[in-house]
């Protein structure tokens, strides 16, 4: 009995610490057949939310954003841009140029990123945008801009909004960090004229508003004609694609293909994931500015991956299965554990020593073994944020070959997003799952840096080329 009993304590005191792990958050760890029952459980949120009848009642929006087509590199013009509600709000010059031959277009820039004032986010709407104007204001005056002329200006609004055209867009609800008062409903175009007006002293064009998704799609597909997909996987997540406007019932018309802004973010909102959902998932919701709302984004979007390693580390140390039970008032503390925390922790050659720094400046004293579990946590955490949105993307994708007919597609997906350009092993990780998962599809990843900016220009570029044909 004694040799047992050394050997079971030797076995104990050798296992590798991210058994534990693995066996604490097993129902986060999905495997193909999971993910292919979302994604499957995605394709039929996508036709409710397309389809007239169901449309109201349904969790996934899938807004119509009145964008036709993609750029083809003719496109010239000099716009501004703005870009709010990603991790910055940035202020943009874009020059377009056309391309001739093979010379593709190109497309030049200058920004600058401003703050917006932590009592803005959740202030008066009008107070908001008049801060959005003055930085617009500041920035012609930077940059020297002439403000005598009349100038055309591209908006990229990341939250969802009803497009009755692209100059038009009632504003539905926020999420992330935003909730300032009184603007559902409103167009968020006239709004921003309204705040343009009461800064004065500038002479600007409103012309299109476009959702982030939408802009990245427009980016990527200046440079790459197959760029028919647009996804966002930063403090949120989204993403658009082109669908065939016959499918597209908010919208008259049966000809061509129009891009759908799916806000995929509120996927699971009407419960079509509870059986994926997690007690730390339910918690992180539970303390959030929007409860009950962007459930999928909450498992996925970098405001919330730092959260739930947080929640779970808490968790494991209050069972005695990390830090010899000890907790401390730090990781009691919501919003301790960042997004950027994460990404630190799973560094291919750092990660260890950046976990242990991340632990200790908790107030924590890990052992070698926590600093192994832990990261495992962050791994087992972020590896389900990349899960989950390639079993979207697949759905995604299976949607569009089944449009066309196709027995293969080829395809690219413009990508942009904190999550995307700055987790080490996020990238590979969604890319090797989504062939996997649709292994019929020939998927290219473009990341487009600043994408979710640029593209609002391109949008109004490639409309007012439209425009000019039609006048041709
Ligand atoms: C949120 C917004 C959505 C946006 C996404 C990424 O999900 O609702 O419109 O595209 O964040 O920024």
């Amino acid at each position: 009995f004694a040799v047992h009993l050394v050997s079971f304590f030797f076995s104990k005191l050798q296992e590798d610490p991210t058994k534990k792990v693995d066996r604490f958050l097993y129902s986060m760890c999905l495997n193909d057949g999971q993910l292919s029952d979302i994604s499957a459980r995605f394709q039929a949120e996508m036709k409710k939310g397309l389809s007239i009848e169901s449309n109201a009642a349904a969790a996934v929006k899938m807004l119509p954003a009145h964008v036709r087509s993609t750029p083809d590199g003719t496109e010239k013009g000099q716009f501004l841009a703005l870009d709010l509600g990603g991790s910055k709000f940035k202020v943009l010059q874009v020059k377009v140029r056309e391309g001739t031959g093979i010379r593709k277009g190109e497309v030049e820039m200058e920004e600058q990123t401003y703050p917006v004032p932590r009592e803005l986010l959740s202030g008066r709407g009008t107070e908001l945008f008049d801060h959005v104007s003055k930085c617009l204001k500041d920035f012609l005056h930077e940059k020297n801009i002439s403000l005598e002329k009349k100038h055309p200006l591209a908006f990229t609004f990341s939250f969802p909004c009803e497009q009755s055209s692209l100059n038009k867009a009632l504003f539905l609800n926020w999420s992330k960090h935003y909730r300032a008062r009184g603007l559902q409903g409103k167009d968020m175009i006239q709004a921003l004229r309204e705040a343009i007006d009461r800064t004065g002293g500038m002479d600007i064009e409103v012309l299109a508003l476009v959702n982030d998704t939408v802009a990245t799609m427009m980016t990527c597909g200046f440079d790459d004609q197959h760029c028919e997909v647009g996804l966002i996987i930063g403090t949120g997540t989204n993403a658009c694609y082109m669908e065939e406007m016959r499918h597209v019932d908010l919208v008259e018309g049966d000809e061509g293909r129009m891009c759908v802004n799916t806000e995929w973010g509120a996927f699971g909102d009407d419960g079509a994931l509870k059986d994926y959902i997690t007690e730390f998932d339910r918690d992180v919701d539970a303390a959030s500015s929007n409860p009950g709302r962007q459930i999928f984004e909450k498992m996925v979007g970098g405001m919330y991956l730092g959260e739930l390693v947080r929640l779970v580390v808490l968790k494991m140390a209050k069972q005695g299965l990390l830090f010899d039970g000890c907790v401390s008032d730090a990781l009691r503390t919501k919003g301790r554990i960042t997004t950027a925390n994460v990404a630190a922790m799973e560094e291919y050659k750092n990660g260890l020593k950046n976990t242990r720094d991340i632990l200790m400046d908790l107030d924590l004293t890990p052992s070698p073994d926590d600093c192994i579990a832990v990261q495992h946590v962050s791994t087992i955490v972020s590896f389900r944020s990349s899960n989950l949105v390639a079993a979207g993307l697949a759905a995604i994708l299976t949607r569009i070959q089944q449009n066309r007919n196709l027995r293969t597609l080829r395809i690219t997906v413009g990508v942009d997003g904190t999550v995307y350009k700055t987790h080490p092993q996020y990238p590979k990780r969604l890319h090797k799952v989504v062939r996997r998962l649709v292994p019929d599809c020939h998927v290219r990843f473009l990341l487009s840096d600043s994408g979710s900016s640029k593209g609002a220009a391109l949008v109004a570029a490639v409309a007012q080329r439209l425009a000019s044909q039609r006048q041709k």
